[in-house]
């Protein structure tokens, strides 16, 4: 074999190098570097008879089987595609292996065959789980193999319909060198499982762990080989659980899933919009009310801020469910368009309930939240405020105006502060009162509180 001249690889974005060192000159990622281990690909044999195709060509209709799970059927874009592999990330002890034994299982009831490949957990766990999910079908073939050569065996005599792996980091190939989990090997088990289940018209489901920092691990690249990838999460200590799609070739990536853990497994919550509010009623300050777009429902978010002085030189900035440089930049535009200063002050920005949102539509309510506690007076508890801040203090309409008011009308809330531009609804109960830019917003904001005051 022909010695490799880049002799390492960053195992976050692929990129090689010939010396070793402690960032990676692409993606700049710290400790990324590692050796390249063998990699020794099965040779193929090239037939030279695949046909091109013109653009004209007709397609067949995709078919899709649908969980019967509906929260998880609208994040995969309406359920399991035919042939399509989906790999499913979250931190240790989330809930993955739960909802794989519920999935197969309402799989199992269509009379569909499975294969479930646990090469985690032994025979007693996996049926300790599964008395407990109340989950005894005889279509559901679970094994605890995690050698590919001997798993591609068993599809290849049974064809099932649908193959779970649990986990991909857990199976290895005897062909590959390598620990289990390593790069290579894990490159190598999931791109072969690929064409395999591909080529019989089989769904694959791969379990894949991530890091601590939330990434998968193992390479990048295996998101690409894959058809959808979901993701897992969590708040510490919450039985709420999310799944959202992080890439989806048959349908839409902005939608979320949303369950509870129960003690007979994952409960789907199939209202969630008033499911993260406090509820108290109370005019808060720093607590503002946001209608946040997710994918084709509107939940309605509580957002936290508190802004106390700071006890040391560098001021410190907490950030739960919320991009920590969007806030830098909202604070930067606060300080330079009207005036209110941030730099000696730790700010702490929370969004209630571990969610977290990446609407550019919250900026508005994060401003009222921070300018609120900053400022000490009480937001109205019965209004609603969303819309984009640009860098000039403006704010931008925001997509679906629509859906926002009509699911705050039907929870109650009585007000909206939005963009001047945001078009007018018909048929709402709800105030809708349009704001120029954040100079007009503060002084709104500090007159409804000071009416406020005067009710009581
Ligand atoms: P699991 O699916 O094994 O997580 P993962 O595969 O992501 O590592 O879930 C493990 C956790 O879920 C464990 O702490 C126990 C809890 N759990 C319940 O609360 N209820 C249940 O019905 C089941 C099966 C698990
Ligand atoms: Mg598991």
């Amino acid at each position: 074999m022909i010695k490799n001249q880049n002799n390492y690889k960053c195992s976050n974005c692929g990129a090689t190098a010939s010396k070793w060192s402690g960032k990676c000159h692409s993606c700049l990622e710290w400790n990324s570097l590692q050796e390249i281990e063998d990699y020794t690909p099965k040779s193929r044999s090239v037939k030279g008879d695949t046909e091109f195709f013109t653009l004209e060509s007709s397609v067949n209709e995709i078919s899709r089987i649908k969980t019967g799970i509906d929260e998880l059927d609208i994040v995969l874009g309406g359920g399991f595609v035919s042939g399509s592999g989906i790999l499913l990330g979250g931190e240790p002890g989330i809930g993955k292996s739960t909802i794989l034994m519920q999935v197969a299982s309402k799989i199992a009831d269509m009379d569909k065959k499975i294969h479930y490949y646990s090469g985690e957990e032994s025979k007693s766990q996996i049926l300790l789980r599964s008395n407990r999910l109340d989950v005894s079908q005889r279509k559901i073939q679970v094994s605890t193999l995690s050698n590919l050569e001997e798993i591609i065996l068993k599809i290849n005599e049974d064809t099932p319909s649908l193959i779970i792996v649990d986990s991909i980091q857990t199976s290895f190939s005897d062909r590959i060198e390598g620990i289990p989990g390593s790069i290579n090997q894990v490159r190598y088990t999931c791109q072969e499982l690929l064409a395999l289940c591909k080529s019989l018209n089989i769904i694959l489901i791969l379990v894949g762990h991530v890091t601590k920092d939330g990434q998968l691990a193992g390479p990048k690249t295996i998101e690409h080989m894959v058809d959808t990838v979901l993701y897992f999460e969590a708040d510490k200590g919450n039985e709420l659980r999310l799944i959202r799609t992080a890439k989806n070739r048959y349908g839409s990536t902005s939608e979320v899933g949303i369950f509870k853990m129960t003690s007979t497994g994952l409960e789907q919550i199939k209202n969630p919009s008033s499911l993260f509010l406090s509820n108290s009623g109370d005019n808060l300050t720093g607590t503002s009310v946001f209608p946040a777009n997710e994918g084709s429902r509107t939940i309605l978010l509580e957002i936290q801020a508190l802004v106390t002085p700071s006890l040391f030189a560098t001021s410190k900035r907490t950030v739960v469910g919320w991009d920590v440089s969007r806030l830098s930049m909202l604070l930067a535009v606060l300080e330079s368009r009207c005036d209110l200063t941030f730099s000696n002050l730790d700010i702490y920005l929370s969004i209630a309930s571990g969610i977290k949102t990446s609407d550019p539509a919250a900026d508005l309510a994060v401003a009222a939240a921070l300018i609120s506690s900053k400022l000490n007076f009480p937001l109205d508890s019965k209004t609603v405020i969303f819309g984009e801040i640009n860098l000039s203090g403006t704010i931008r309409e925001s997509y679906n105006t629509e859906g926002r008011i009509k699911e705050a009308e039907k929870l109650g809330f009585t007000k909206a502060l939005i963009s001047k531009n945001a078009k007018t609804i018909a048929n709402t109960k709800v105030e809708m009162k349009k704001i120029n830019g954040l100079v007009d917003f503060i002084s709104y904001l500090k007159t409804i509180s000071n009416s406020m005051d005067d009710e009581y």
